[in-house]
């Protein structure tokens, strides 16, 4: 198993100052293009939890890694999305970011009854885009198992947010 911290470390590149001032920017686009970075970091957020019944992955970063962990542990994959997106009835759930605020989205009939659900996401930061997707998974009347995330951001304080929600990060931050 490879050094999976120093991996990311290494791959995930800061951009001051974007989208605004004051703001260090998390790209993980070169972690993505490198084939055995991807493919490592998948195989380690897949490994995190145990099985569960469905990946939830967040437009947009996190449906690039969501998608894949749901493949690697034979889960089924159900976006949550950014308001307007998803075109049959759905819950919807306005949240604060970083930078700015907005509304997710997910079908109502995602999830079957008592689903064991995880929530993938590329990074937390504030914790309110999981706290949303959460609170739309259990208004679904599913179940978070946990939060998976590539990379925490502990001084934003997301993982107090997210209360009770189990998060479990590969890089802290
Ligand atoms: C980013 C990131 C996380 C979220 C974390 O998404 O991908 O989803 O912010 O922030 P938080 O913990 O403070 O809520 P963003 O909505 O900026 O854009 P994206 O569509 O590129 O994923
Ligand atoms: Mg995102």
């Amino acid at each position: 198993m490879p050094d999976i911290e120093a991996l990311i470390a290494a791959h995930v590149r800061d951009v001051p100052d974007y989208p605004q001032a004051g703001v260090l920017f998390k790209d993980i686009t070169p972690l993505l293009g490198d084939a055995d970075a991807f493919g490592d970091v998948i195989e380690a957020m897949a490994a995190i939890f145990g099985p569960v019944d469905k990946v939830v992955g967040i437009e947009a970063r996190g449906f690039i890694l969501a998608a894949p962990v749901a493949y690697e542990i034979r889960a089924g994959f159900v976006p949550v999305r950014k308001k307007g997106k998803l075109p049959s009835a759905t819950f919807a759930q306005e949240y604060d970011l970083e930078y700015g605020s907005a509304v997710l989205e997910v079908h109502q009939d995602a999830f079957a009854a008592g689903d064991r659900v995880l929530i993938v996401d590329d990074v937390l930061a504030t914790g309110g885009t999981a706290r949303a997707t959460a609170s739309l998974i259990q208004r679904a009347g599913a179940q978070v198992v946990g939060i998976a995330v590539l990379m925490e951001l502990s001084f934003l304080k997301g993982r107090e947010a997210v209360g009770d929600l189990e998060v479990r990060s590969l890089l802290t931050v």
